[in-house]
């Protein structure tokens, strides 16, 4: 028999990110998967996103005892049960109704933070209600800043405990395979109109009874009425702020006094600006291969980053993580925290908040299982002596063995 993912309808039967994203494909349009899925242009950056991996291997220890084992980790002065959380996905109101709510809700009960994406169809302040737990806001950068600054205020005042200003989008990247969906912007071609009444169990849980979900954290933004995904996307299209530049990141840490993180670094000298501009953390992300197509991944760049700022913020990635192996690599390198962009979406476009809180215990069960093959029983030993990765020069790869004699045979 040819070996077949599991794509049924049951989330506990789903024993991979890959089973969840197969249970979603089955349940969206096809335009909704392809709005995950793809990737810019070529999608070399999305694919590099994913062999990165590979090129990056274990060097287990044997006979430890690690009957008892940890992943567990402080950010930002408080416990994650696990070294990843779901990072800012928008629209996820279209993959499942109250998607935002849903995989709050699942990043919660999992004691992970969750990453409210600015295009997001749920209100901040209902999402930190309803879902409780660790909420952040993203945000981009707009050419209104008094949006901005409003959008600050409601945070604050909901409790939001950091803002992730992602800047890299400051021009829309090229996903011709999305594109390819429509006739015109925002108007489905036959051949997906008729695949949508197809999928009449998205239809009555995403469009049943008000039609497509509208946005909800835009409000100043938009002209009155035009919160649709139609008013939107034109509004947004003019007040992305390509003019963007440190002194807005400036601008943003003196008004904001909680955490404030920079999404969008893809290297060592934009890292250090970050620290020079008073920022909290960064993530190392290239908006999972989704805008300039040929940058690295940020796991290309994660060592150099992390030995240039090592202790003066917190140094978060994302693109491509689907196994626990992933996310233990990066940590191994150096990385505070790993976000999840399709991993925790394919869940929820699976089954809701059941299905993005599997894809979270599948990863975190991987964790768990990874570190007792690895041979180390807590998650704060685990450094570059445990890799072996061509790219890793010696000497990097010697100043954060902690010494070990063993790290000398990373070459
Ligand atoms: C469907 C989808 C929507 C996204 N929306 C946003 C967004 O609103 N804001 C943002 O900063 N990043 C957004 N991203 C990028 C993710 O935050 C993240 O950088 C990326 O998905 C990580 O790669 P991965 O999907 O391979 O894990 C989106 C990604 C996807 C797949």
């Amino acid at each position: 028999m040819k070996r077949r993912l599991y794509s049924g309808r049951d989330v506990n039967r789903a024993h991979s990110i890959d089973d969840l994203r197969a249970m979603a494909r089955g349940r969206l349009p096809n335009f909704c998967f392809e709005y995950i899925e793809g990737g810019a242009e070529d999608e070399t950056t999305l694919c590099r996103n994913r062999d990165v991996f590979n090129d990056i291997a274990f060097l287990p220890r044997t006979l430890v005892d690690v009957e008892h084992r940890n992943q567990s980790r402080m950010l930002f002065g408080q416990r994650i049960a696990s070294p990843f959380m779901i990072g800012p996905t928008g629209y996820s109101g279209l993959m499942f109704r109250e998607g935002d709510v849903k995989l709050a809700s699942a990043a919660a009960a999992a004691g992970i933070p969750f990453v409210l994406s600015n295009v997001s169809t749920v209100a901040l302040e209902d999402v930190v209600r309803r879902a409780g737990g660790r909420v952040w806001m993203q945000v981009y950068m707009y050419r209104t800043r008094e949006f901005l600054a409003k959008l600050a205020q409601r945070s604050q005042e909901a409790g939001i405990e950091a803002l992730v200003v992602t800047t890299d989008s400051a021009v829309f990247g090229k996903r011709e395979w999305d594109l390819r969906n429509y006739i015109k912007p925002l108007m489905l071609d036959w051949r997906n109109k008729f695949d949508v009444l197809r999928h009449p169990r998205w239809m009555s849980n995403v469009l049943w009874p008000g039609g497509m979900p509208r946005f909800a954290n835009l409000g100043d933004l938009l002209p009155p009425g035009q919160n649709s995904v139609k008013g939107a996307t034109i509004t947004l299209g003019q007040q992305l702020d390509p003019s963007l530049s440190w002194d807005d990141i400036r601008w943003l840490r003196d008004l904001w006094p909680n955490r404030l993180i920079v999404k969008g670094v893809l290297g060592a000298p934009d890292a250090l600006r970050a620290v020079e501009a008073g920022v909290d953390g960064i993530v190392l992300s290239n908006h999972g291969g989704r805008q300039l197509d040929g940058a690295v991944s940020a796991m290309d760049v994660l060592p150099e980053v992390v030995d240039q700022v090592r202790g003066r913020l917190s140094v978060m990635l994302d693109g491509g993580f689907r196994r626990g192996s992933d996310i233990l690599k990066a940590v191994a390198l150096g990385a505070d925290a790993v976000l999840l962009g399709r991993a925790t979406t394919y869940g929820l476009s699976a089954g809701g908040q059941s299905g993005a809180a599997r894809a979270i215990q599948i990863l975190q069960t991987e964790v768990d299982r990874t570190l007792g093959l690895l041979g180390c029983s807590d998650i704060a030993a685990l450094d570059r002596s445990y890799l072996r990765w061509p790219m890793l020069s010696p000497a990097l790869a010697r100043s954060h063995a902690g010494g070990e004699k063993d790290a000398l045979s990373i070459a």
